[in-house]
């Protein structure tokens, strides 16, 4: 593939020097050595590292959740390039939430996700970007990548960001967002990327909590051909954090912006700057990044990935569940906002040396043919994208994915909520010919990668429509019941449980350890609790069956109803909300609040229910705002004064005559009640 530079990047170009480290760096390539190994015959290929070329994916599987320190001891020496090695595997206490993995061992990541492949084939393509605006793209090299991401990483430590500082990445899927990923990375900086949908409070809150440095963010960001003014929105964000020392601005568009004491223009910062960075070795357990999520209750939280086992966990995961072959371009559609984007975007795929693409856009912009025309203009070997958009495009003809040339495509993904069963069937059928594996992958933010997906597995081993299936390496998932014990035999649904430690998951919440061990170690004392339901088929299979608690999951954007409650109760005229999940044609999952207004407003309420609207956008993002407001005189609530929210969304789903146990509120005539209320609301809504 011929590599054009990205014109984003000229500036910054200069003739290639040799790579110069700084240090030695123990290098076995990933798939360098596995590809030469077991490619074809028996076992899984290619094999995971030499010692376990060979086995089938059930031999592979027994021994990674029987002896996890052969397993994955293997995998990393094979698949990492230390600077030092590692003297002990794993140190982990599921009782206590304890996890450390690859103890005394050092590396850096973007060593191993740039400089082993630009040491070997440097005019390799690492990214594509799939600008916004359509048929358009840049390709950036690995020793392109390399080569701006040190000038990045000195630029941050002229500024004084020192290992272990955290900087705040406000961005679009962008080259110079995933450089600033990297650079981080490679002086041992901590990133946190904010979702660049995220109102300035959501980013300022953000900032604060991990008391960021440096913000780095664009002047404009461009979705759908609309502009978005990011640089405002980080203006207002910083104002109420004192913490930020400066702001880095790249230009994605002509239009200029002004600048104030702490902006500086990230080009013109880069281009003084050399384009060698020696990386900084950090042990296996130093923070990598932090994403925020979120949980049932209170503000999201930092969910911290540290070095090493978030890396072999991305990588491994990113070759074997999508079947990646060296030389397939990986198109991953997620933002990088999410962790999605980090493990599958970013880290895994550039840690295996291939190329990955960058979406910019939408779907359906500048038409539905959108996915499918980028496709076939580049070549994209895997496709991984959301439910939401795949129930969007079926609304379709079929025409707009018919017209394009889809016989590169090897695999598909799905990810980040239940993909229903008619998304599956025409993804599998409509886009894949019925030729593509379809992978119904389900993991988290905490879990750092995928963790039940249909693949790997033996060959030609079945997949069923809509099932996340099978555990992958390492991860024992075990179902509980109510009374907290360990749901034995098939056939069976309880609470979605992993049971042994493996190297992808979380280590910890940023300042607030306590939440980490309460919210994911509490409730099955000895597992780790993922906050969904799943099912296990006569067959032993997965299926998620979605959360158990108060979060939701609108367009695969993860949402803690009390997060919309909080932000709605702020209101001087709302003294209490109640906020609800129901389902949703195409975003799955959408928000309905249940409001009580104080007596006087009763004529206001329209007034008010815009003002609501406004207040969601505003502090959290325009994604939260609920679909639905329903005015009513009082919430239903148990003696003890819980708001019962799930005879709320009974109500909401038009689900009354399965409202269940309703004699523990204090008041049950309260049922009644909003019954009424949502009837008239409906037959309003019917009427527009
Ligand atoms: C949901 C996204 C069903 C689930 C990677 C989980 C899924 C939450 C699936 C995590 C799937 C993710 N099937 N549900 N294949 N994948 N989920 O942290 O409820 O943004 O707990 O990570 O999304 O969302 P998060």
């Amino acid at each position: 593939m011929a590599a054009r530079t990205s014109t984003f990047l000229l500036p910054l170009l200069h003739r290639a020097r040799p790579l110069l480290l700084g240090r030695k760096w123990h290098h076995r390539s990933p798939w360098f050595s596995s590809q030469s190994c077991s490619r074809g015959l028996s076992g899984i290929s290619p094999a995971l590292s030499p010692q376990l070329a060979g086995r089938s994916y059930k031999e592979l599987y027994e021994l990674s959740v029987k002896e996890p320190e052969t397993f994955w001891g293997s995998v990393a020496r094979e698949r990492l390039a230390w600077s030092t090695a590692f003297q002990q595997v794993s140190d982990c206490d599921l009782a206590t939430g304890r996890v450390s993995w690859f103890l005394g061992g050092k590396l850096n990541v973007s060593v191993n996700c740039l400089d082993v492949h630009a040491a070997k084939d440097p005019d390799r393509v690492a990214l594509i970007w799939e600008k916004d605006e359509p048929g358009t793209e840049e390709r950036v090299t690995y020793r392109e990548l390399l080569e701006m991401t040190c000038r990045l990483a000195n630029t941050l430590k002229s500024l004084g960001v020192q290992k272990g500082d955290r900087v705040a990445i406000y961005m679009p899927v962008s080259p110079i967002a995933v450089a600033t990923m990297l650079a981080c990375a490679r002086i041992g900086a901590v990133h946190t990327v904010v979702f660049a949908g995220f109102s300035s409070e959501a980013l300022a809150g953000r900032i604060q909590d991990a008391q960021c440095k440096v913000v780095v963010t664009c002047n404009q960001g461009v979705r759908g051909g609309r502009l978005i003014n990011l640089k405002s929105t980080v203006d207002t964000a910083v104002k109420s954090c004192p913490t930020v020392q400066h702001v880095l601005v790249a230009q994605r568009t002509d239009h200029s912006v002004p600048m104030g004491k702490l902006d500086m223009s990230l080009e013109e910062a880069m281009s003084r700057e050399s384009a060698e960075c020696a990386p900084e070795p950090m042990d296996s357990e130093d923070m990598l990044f932090m994403l925020y999520t979120s949980g049932s209750t209170g503000k999201p939280k930092g969910i911290v990935h540290t070095q090493a086992g978030y890396l072999l966990y991305a990588s491994l995961t990113h070759q074997y569940v999508f079947d990646y072959s060296p030389g397939d371009v990986f198109g991953c559609v997620a933002d990088i906002g999410w962790i999605t984007g980090h493990s599958y975007v970013v880290y895994g795929p550039l840690c295996n040396g291939a190329t990955t693409v960058l979406f910019e856009s939408t779907p359906v912009y500048p038409d539905p043919g959108r996915y499918w025309e980028m496709v076939e203009r580049l070549r994209i070997n895997q496709f991984y994208g959301a439910p939401t958009a795949i129930r969007l495009l079926l609304k379709y003809e079929e025409s707009w994915v018919k017209k394009y040339d889809r016989s590169s495509l090897k695999t598909l993904g799905s990810v980040g909520e239940p993909i229903n069963h008619e998304a599956w069937e025409w993804f599998y059928n409509v886009v894949g010919d019925k030729r593509c594996p379809l992978v119904d992958t389900w993991w988290q933010t905490e879990t750092g990668g995928v963790c039940i997906a249909p693949r790997p597995a033996e060959k030609g081993a079945e997949i069923l429509p809509a099932m996340a299936m099978r555990p992958f390496f390492g991860i024992q998932p075990a179902l509980m019941g109510e009374k907290g014990q360990t749901l034995s035999g098939n056939d069976i649904s309880g609470a979605l449980c992993i049971s042994k430690p493996w190297p992808g998951m979380a280590k910890t919440i940023f300042g607030d350890h306590q939440r980490f061990v309460d919210a994911y170690f509490k409730p099955y004392p000895g597992h780790y609790f993922t906050g969904d339901g799943a099912h296990r088929s006569e067959e032993g299979y997965y299926q998620i069956t979605g959360r158990m608690d108060d979060v939701i999951n609108i367009s695969g954007h993860r949402l803690g109803t009390a997060e919309v409650e909080d932000a709605l109760d702020e209101h001087p005229d709302v003294p209490e909300t109640a906020v609800v999940g129901i389902s949703h044609d195409v975003k799955g999952e959408v928000a309905f609040a249940f409001v009580v207004l104080k007596e006087n407003t009763a004529e206001n309420q329209e007034h008010v229910i815009k003002e609501l609207r406004h207040l969601v956008a505003t502090k959290i993002a325009k994604y939260a705002v609920p679909d639905h407001f329903l005015v009513v005189k009082r919430l239903p609530k148990t003696r003890s004064g819980k708001i019962m929210r799930r005879i709320l969304r009974k109500i909401a789903m038009q689900q009354t005559e399965s409202l269940g146990d309703v004699s523990t509120l204090d008041d049950p005539s309260v049922v009644t009640e909003i019954i009424q209320a949502h009837k008239q609301y409906r037959s309003r809504l019917d009427k527009e």
